[in-house]
């Protein structure tokens, strides 16, 4: 498994980043966001969706919404799922068969992601951010 390491020393560089990464994405794909609150998650999904879909494409936080939809294009919060069983009716599984497909929280579905997810970690690193990225193209 491939597997690259990143230092991103601010917002600016993390979405510099995003904006290259997306590039790389074809649908049908997997990106499992993994961090803690505040990690970057959203902001990472928000410039890949903003860089596919144009740069005035409005992206709320799907933390109540669980989903948001963008034209082949969905970016999941998987906070408030406490069951497996729970993303049935979320759609996941019909996301990731046919879309670029953003999960943030994606540990609760770790069971139905494919094996050729890609995982990104993102932690703390002084004052920006470290990101470990497996399965990269
Ligand atoms: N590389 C970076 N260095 C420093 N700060 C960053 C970096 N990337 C993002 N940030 C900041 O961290 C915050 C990340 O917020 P964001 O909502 O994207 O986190 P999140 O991981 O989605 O959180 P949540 O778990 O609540 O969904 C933003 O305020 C952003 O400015
Ligand atoms: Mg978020």
């Amino acid at each position: 498994m491939q597997q690259q390491e990143f230092i991103l020393e601010n917002v600016e560089q993390m979405r510099a980043w995003a904006r290259g990464f997306a590039q790389t994405l074809t649908a049908p794909c997997v990106v499992a966001l993994h961090g803690d609150l505040g990690m970057g998650k959203s902001e990472i999904a928000r410039t890949i969706i903003q860089t596919l879909r144009g740069a005035d494409t409005v992206v709320p936080s799907p933390t109540f919404t669980i989903v948001q939809n963008y034209d082949g294009i969905s970016h999941f919060d998987l906070y408030r799922i406490e069951d497996a069983d729970e993303l049935v009716e979320v759609g996941l599984q019909h996301a990731m068969e046919n879309d670029i497909t953003l999960i943030e929280w994606p540990e609760v579905a770790s069971a139905v992601l494919p094996t050729d997810a890609i995982h990104i970690f993102i932690t703390e690193y002084n004052s920006g951010r470290r990101m470990i990225v497996k399965n990269i193209s």
